[in-house]
């Protein structure tokens, strides 16, 4: 067998493996309707996400062969419009030396009409995943964005550079075109276990050269930084990045690992990436390794993994596990990242529920208004309240619901899911301001998710959640009269 037939063996092995199960899957009351999900078995990060040939591609960590975390593959969807995915055939598989135990987190880029995938070749060199690993960076090239050969050159980038840098922990390569060179970040740590981003420099995709430490974990910024991702918005470069272990601060950071920001300025010259402060990309409970790409229009649009590492998944029991945020829309605002979900998912509205000028006091709920996978928009005037909000799918019999309330004395939206159904459970919080005494929400609800965008995607909070299938009920509370300035509600149809 040439190493070309290997790789396509495997992909065809994995395959009959997941399409054997995805009817099962199908049957789940928790499989989500219009987020990217596998059709079963495990995903973990967004990766390739791109534009290419006029279609939007992303691809996906995946085990194949059991919902739990394993040898990983790529995954594939495409899609036309952000709202519709089509599944498309596994892209990669392990199956040479320098892959052998996992073909890891990575970007894609067009070049010369080709479609390349950067990704980590993974091998683990004993038991001990922490310290017993191989990482090295690897090509995969596509005429047609489906098919793809891993490049005879490979690896690409054999080993970690020299200096206070960790020799094996050196993955997850994002790569974009800057004048006459293609450049890539990097994450990786040092030797003493602090977070740091590497950046190299390339002609043609095939050569590499070092760079420079681009930046690095200062004060309380974790011991690595995995899925680096460094891009130009609204005139300024950001430097996206999930960084792992930083330590719980008052309302932030209680999520075992964290997905954030700098913004700043890359000096292509030097390296060196001259930033501001870290802040959260969402203040939710399940995001982590964001991805973002550019499309035809110029927007800058972001997926990220809706779940967390260690986090219970109940789904599993049903042979599939993780999923995707619906794609964001990023721009800044006041010096912060500000996403909102692409317009394109309009696309998916039907039976539209519409209210004005709605008085609530104590608790209530509207007629006509329930749903378990729908978009909610809504504008609430907290008139003289000081505690209000929603509560999502509710049942009252099996006494679940998920809680979004605003105080205006902390100046806080909290996030409840202690009594959301099975697995996780918490608070989160996230500090908002009300404009004009009120509240501008839009709420995606999925079978097993909530995405909350408040005031027009200053905050986002993201959540899965696995309540009985009767969690339909929506209500709304005051500690005092409050008033729903408009409400739309759509259901949203099947996406995928
Ligand atoms: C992030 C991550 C990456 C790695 C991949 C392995 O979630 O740990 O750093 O490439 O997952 O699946």
């Amino acid at each position: 067998m040439t190493n070309q037939e290997r790789h396509k063996a495997e992909i065809e092995r994995a395959m009959i493996s997941v399409s054997t199960e995805e009817k099962y899957v199908n049957r789940s009351t928790w499989k989500l309707q219009y987020h990217v999900t596998t059709p079963a078995y495990w995903m973990n990060d967004p990766n390739g996400f791109c534009f290419y040939k006029g279609e939007y591609h992303l691809f996906y960590q995946h085990h194949p062969f059991s919902a739990e975390w394993g040898p990983m593959f790529w995954g594939h969807v495409k899609s036309k419009d952000l709202a519709s995915w089509e599944y498309m055939p596994i892209a990669l598989a392990p199956s040479e030396n320098y892959d052998q135990d996992g073909c890891f987190s990575g970007s894609a880029i067009e070049k010369d009409g080709m479609l390349y995938l950067m990704y980590t070749g993974n091998v683990w060199t004993g038991d001990n995943y922490d310290t017993d690993l191989k990482q090295v960076q690897c090509l995969a090239v596509s005429g047609d964005g489906i098919r793809f050969k891993k490049i005879v050159e490979n690896p690409v980038i054999t080993s970690a550079p020299e200096g206070d840098i960790h020799p094996y922990h050196f993955r997850d390569p994002k790569v974009w075109k800057h004048e006459d060179y293609y450049y890539c970040v990097l994450g990786s740590r040092t030797k003493n276990h602090h977070g740091q981003v590497l950046l190299y420099r390339s002609v043609n995709l095939i050569d590499w050269e070092f760079i420079n430490v681009a930046a690095k974990s200062e004060g309380n910024l974790g011991f690595m930084w995995e899925c680096p991702d460094l891009f130009r918005l609204d005139g300024q470069d950001v430097l996206a990045m999930s960084p792992q272990g930083v330590k719980p601060e008052g309302n932030l950071y209680h999520n075992l690992h964290q997905a954030g920001y700098l913004i700043g300025e890359l000096d292509y010259q030097t390296g060196l990436f001259k930033h501001g402060d870290f802040h959260l990309l969402d203040y939710g409970f399940d995001f982590y390794a964001p991805q973002t790409t550019q499309d035809a229009q110029g927007r800058r649009i972001l997926i990220a993994w809706m779940a967390m590492w260690e986090s219970e998944m109940p789904e599993q029991r049903d042979n599939w596990a993780g999923a995707m945020t619906i794609p964001r829309e990023l721009s800044l605002k006041d010096g912060q990242i500000v996403c909102n979900p692409v317009p394109e998912l309009m696309n998916l509205r039907q039976s539209l529920v519409h209210y004005e000028h709605v008085t609530i006091s104590g608790e209530q709920e509207l007629a006509k208004l329930s749903g378990d996978s729908y978009e909610l928009e809504v504008q609430i005037n907290a008139k003289s309240a000081s505690q209000f909000g929603i509560k999502l799918r509710v049942d009252q019999e099996n006494h679940q619901e998920t809680i979004l309330t605003y105080d205006l004395n902390e100046g806080l939206l909290s996030f409840d899911r202690d009594k959301s159904g099975q697995g996780p459970t918490g608070v989160r919080k996230a500090p908002v301001q009300l404009r004009n005494n009120t509240l501008y929400l839009r709420v995606f609800v999925d079978k097993s998710s909530v995405e909350v965008f408040i005031n027009e995607g200053e905050k986002v909070m993201t959540a899965r959640i696995y309540p009985v299938e009767e969690a339909t009920g929506i209500r709304f509370f005051g500690d005092k009269e409050i008033e729903l300035t408009f409400l739309n509600k759509w259901s949203l149809k099947k996406g995928i």
